[in-house]
């Protein structure tokens, strides 16, 4: 495994609009491997590939000590709308409020070729529609309220 560079805003390829993988193979593997290591490495909760140079529809999530890998992911059910605190690996050191769907289901293909869907709330929920905006270009900063610079005190930790 490996880490990988991060992109910051200003970068096109995070403007770009993602191409669906058509073909699970090994270097998508990797990919997704180092994907979740450089994750992990910079404490963040998600992110998208092309956060780290891959204009491809691939996201790695964990919230709460459960890693999910999913390719060509698409929400096919959304309710409710909670406005919460975001943060982004791509966006160092920027925080802003978000309205997002409170519950979602998710469909995606797995790393085993399996096509599955999930239902997701609350952060997991949140998580999953930011990783989603970054595969058709959208950063959080381009839809968030009241951007600051450094965390305003008394929020939770939230770098996706
Ligand atoms: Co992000």
């Amino acid at each position: 495994m490996a880490l990988l560079e991060v992109k910051t805003a200003g970068d096109p390829i995070l403007k770009q609009i993602c191409a669906s993988v058509k073909k699970i193979d090994k270097r998508v593997k990797k990919l997704l491997d180092d994907m979740a290591e450089t994750m992990y490495a910079t404490d963040g909760i998600g992110i998208a590939a092309p956060q780290v140079g891959y204009s491809l529809r691939m996201i790695v999530v964990d919230v709460d000590h459960k890693r999910y890998d999913m390719l060509n992911p698409e929400i096919t059910y959304r309710e409710g709308s909670e406005v919460d605190l975001e943060g982004c690996l791509s966006c160092p050191n920027l925080f802003g409020e978000v309205e997002r769907a409170t519950k979602i289901r998710v469909k995606f293909m797995t790393r085993y070729h399996k096509e599955k869907e999930i239902e997701a709330e609350g952060l997991l929920a949140r998580c999953i529609q930011h990783e989603i905006d970054h595969l058709n270009g959208r950063l959080f900063i381009d839809i968030a309220k009241n951007i600051t610079k450094g965390k305003p005190q008394t929020e939770s930790d939230q770098e996706n």
